[in-house]
Parts: structure tokens; C-alpha cells; sequence
């Protein structure tokens, strides 16, 4: 009895010891200098050069693919590796006694970023667990209609799909435009898509493939004013664009937090506005909470909780260098590499530049190459990894600076197009 007594105390301990993840050893982050803008801010290569050194970055490649994950700063690594040595040295203590408590305190930190009530709020693996709990929940009969674009994620359009087949509802597709001028010609492309039968739309916030920025509120505003469900794929714009989720005015909203958030892999986030928690029934089955608790949604088995704990340590990165300087940094890099880009003959950009409608991703090909070889020349002759995007009328390159890319990483980028394009 008393070494069983002995252990407990001892696990106790630990799990008290390393309930908030904070390293003292950890690369001190740079300050950040409060007397600038963030415009003033996002220029200062010192300033960058500095936050550069908070990740680990494989020198052999320039990596501008930044927008299939985001590495994470080696705090956030290191208190992540911490904690999986942690819940493996009392897994099931951790699971027991602390699990819960850790899982509500985190969904707090989660909800102040997104500016909405932890009751609101699920974490997942990833955006698409999060999309598709509404995608395959929100309730739909035969022959009613969906409507979603020819941009939107694959397994956001599959989940779709498969409603289509399950239950006989029909979907919609908007071609968006590539280049639109005003918000009101991307409102009136879905405004056209939606009949009387339409029950659910997906917005997507921050179209992965160029970059381009939805006008989500003015979505949502339609959506509610004609009855429909909008949901809001947030998987690339969360942490990237500096916005609470009530300036979106959107009732459902998943993400990823592996991407601009730098959390570790395999974490996600789906908000549910509180009115419409009742009407989104469990993916995987809970039959025992109340239908307006949003925990109903968590039943999912056992969790990977030592990322879900790291995610703390990556919302105290991003709350130092504060939402709208990294916003302010993004777009500067994608503005430094396109207007370079686009003055070469030959090439075209698939995005638009008008702050309101782009952010920090953008997409450019060469006439007369393929996608595919531009990918390819890059990454042969001049060591930049991109991504061929092959998407009906997107043709071009994918390309996504991250905070640790060096204005000379982009000109590299620059040089290897005029080289391929002349
Ligand atoms: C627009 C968009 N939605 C959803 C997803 C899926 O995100 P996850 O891989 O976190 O499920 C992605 C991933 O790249 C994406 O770009």
C-alpha cells in the first residue's frame, strides 16, 4: 500500500511539475519592438533575422511550401517533446486526472484567440475533422441542395460528394473568379448557386491553392439572409490573417492549427456558435450530453493530448509576435516576390495583389510550362521547393513563405522564374 501511496505522490508531482508548458531553456524570442507599426515592423530584416533563429530549418533547401504545414519554433517542439515524455512517464495518471481540466483550460486559450466562449469550441486533429463534423452533420434531406466552389478543398468537396450518394442531396459548384475586382462579383457567383432547396454553403476563407481571400462576412451575410448554413473553411487563414471570428459574423468555422498557428501536427479547431450547437449531431456517436453541449462533439477515443497541450506554448508565439505583425510580414514577402515575378515576360500571377482580397500564399506560372516543370525547375537548378498546383484554371506554382524566409530566399525564387521564363 505505501509504495502504491509513494507512486501516486510521485506522479502527482510530476504531473504538477509540467502542467504548463514554458521552457527556461528554451531560444528567448526576440523582442518586439513596440514603438514600431507593423507595416514598420514587417520590413525590418534584423527584426526577421532574429525570429528566423527560433526555428530549425534545413539549410539544403529553400523551402517556400509552407503552406502544407508550418514548421514549428523549437519552443514549441521542445514543449511538445516535453510533454510526450511527460504522459509517457504517467500515461494513464494524465489521462485520468488531468486530461479534462487540461482540454478545457487550452479550449479557453483557444476561444480568447478566436474571440469567442470556450463552450463553443472542439479541438481536433486537423481542419478536415473539424470541416466535416458539419459537412456530414448538418442535417440534409433528399433533394435538398448544397452549394460549394471549383476552389474548395478536396475532402471538404468528397465529404460533399458522399452525401450526394448517401442521401440523393445535390451540389452546387460556383466558379469563382481568379481575379476579381470587388467582393460583390464573388457574393453574386454563390448568390446565382443558391435555390430555394439550398440548405448548406462553404466559404473558404483563404483559397489554398492561390491565396486568395473570400469575402467570408458579406458570405455569411448572404447565406443567413436565404436561409442557408455557411460554413467557413478557416484551414489556412486562422493565425494568418489577424481577425476574430465575430468580425466574420459565420455560425461554423473549422481550421487547422498545424498551419499558421505553428502548433504541432495533428491539431485542429471547429468553433460552432452556441444557437447552433443543437443541430450538429456527433460524428462519432455521443448519446449521453445534452444536445447544446458542444463537448458532445469530443467523444473521439484516446487523444493525442501531448499536442493538444503544445498548442498552449504556440498560441504564446504567435500572442508575442502579435496577429497583425505576422499578417503584416506574410503579405510583405508575397508582395516582395510578386511584384518581381510579374514584371518578367512571360510571367502571370494567379492571385490577386488588393490587400483586401490576398495574403501571405500566392501562386504564378510561366506561359508554356507546365506547372509540374516550373516545381521541378526550381527545385533542381536553384534548391526552392514549391508546389505544381494543376487545377483547372489554376496553372502555376504554389508558393508560401513562412516567418523564417529571408527576402535573398525570394530572390532566389525570383531569379530561377526570369532564368526559366527568358
Ligand atoms: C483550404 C483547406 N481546407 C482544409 C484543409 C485540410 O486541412 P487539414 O490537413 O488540417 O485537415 C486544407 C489543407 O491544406 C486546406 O488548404
Amino acid at each position: 500500500m505505501a509504495g502504491r501511496r509513494g507512486f501516486l505522490q510521485k506522479i502527482s508531482g510530476l504531473a504538477a511539475a509540467a502542467a504548463l508548458p514554458r521552457l527556461a531553456s528554451a531560444q528567448p524570442w526576440p523582442a518586439v519592438p513596440g514603438q514600431l507599426s507593423p507595416a514598420q515592423l514587417a520590413i525590418d530584416e534584423v527584426f526577421w533575422a532574429q525570429v528566423a533563429r527560433s526555428f530549425m530549418v534545413n539549410p539544403d533547401v529553400t523551402n517556400l511550401e509552407n503552406g502544407y504545414l508550418c514548421a514549428v519554433p523549437q519552443d514549441v517542439l521542445e514543449a511538445h517533446l516535453q510533454q510526450v515524455r511527460r504522459i509517457n512517464a504517467e500515461p494513464a495518471w494524465y489521462m485520468r486526472r488531468h486530461q479534462f481540466a487540461d482540454r478545457e483550460q487550452l479550449k479557453q486559450q483557444l476561444a480568447q484567440l478566436a474571440g469567442v466562449s470556450a463552450d463553443e469550441v472542439v479541438i481536433t486533429r486537423n481542419a478536415t475533422e473539424a470541416l466535416e463534423i458539419l459537412i456530414l452533420g448538418l442535417p440534409m434531406r433528399p433533394g435538398d441542395e448544397a452549394v460549394i466552389s471549383d476552389q474548395d478543398y478536396p475532402n471538404m468537396v468528397e465529404a460533399f460528394r458522399m452525401r450526394e450518394r448517401r442521401e440523393g442531396i445535390k451540389v452546387n459548384v460556383v466558379k469563382l473568379p481568379l481575379h476579381p475586382t470587388n467582393d460583390q462579383q464573388v457574393v453574386d457567383a454563390y448568390a446565382a448557386a443558391i435555390t430555394p432547396r439550398t440548405k448548406v454553403m462553404l466559404a473558404t476563407h483563404l483559397i489554398n491553392l492561390t491565396g486568395q481571400v473570400l469575402p467570408v462576412k458579406q458570405l455569411c451575410d448572404l447565406g443567413r439572409a436565404k436561409g442557408v448554413e455557411v460554413i467557413v473553411d478557416g484551414a489556412h487563414s486562422f493565425a494568418h490573417l489577424d481577425f476574430a471570428l465575430p468580425q466574420l459574423g459565420c455560425d461554423y468555422f473549422g481550421t487547422s492549427l498545424h498551419k499558421w498557428l505553428c502548433a504541432p501536427l495533428g491539431a485542429g479547431m471547429l468553433y460552432i456558435k452556441q444557437a447552433k450547437i443543437a443541430q450538429v449531431p456527433p460524428l462519432f456517436g455521443d448519446a449521453t450530453l445534452p444536445a447544446t453541449d458542444i463537448r458532445k462533439l469530443e467523444r473521439v477515443g484516446t487523444q493525442p493530448c501531448a499536442n493538444h497541450l503544445a498548442i498552449a506554448e504556440a498560441i504564446r508565439f504567435h500572442q508575442h509576435l502579435g496577429g497583425a505583425v505576422k499578417e503584416a510580414r506574410l503579405r510583405y514577402l508575397r508582395t516582395y516576390w510578386a511584384e518581381r515575378a510579374s514584371r518578367i515576360p512571360g510571367v502571370y500571377l494567379n492571385m490577386p495583389l488588393d490587400p483586401a482580397r490576398s495574403s501571405g500564399l500566392g501562386n504564378v506560372g510561366i506561359r508554356g510550362k507546365t506547372p509540374t516543370q516550373i516545381a521541378d525547375y526550381l527545385l533542381e537548378k536553384h534548391r526552392v521547393f514549391t508546389v505544381a498546383i494543376d487545377h483547372g484554371p489554376v496553372q502555376g506554382i504554389r508558393v508560401t513563405p513562412h516567418l523564417f524566409t529571408s527576402l535573398a530566399d525570394l530572390d532566389k525564387l525570383v531569379a530561377g522564374l526570369k532564368e526559366l521564363a527568358g
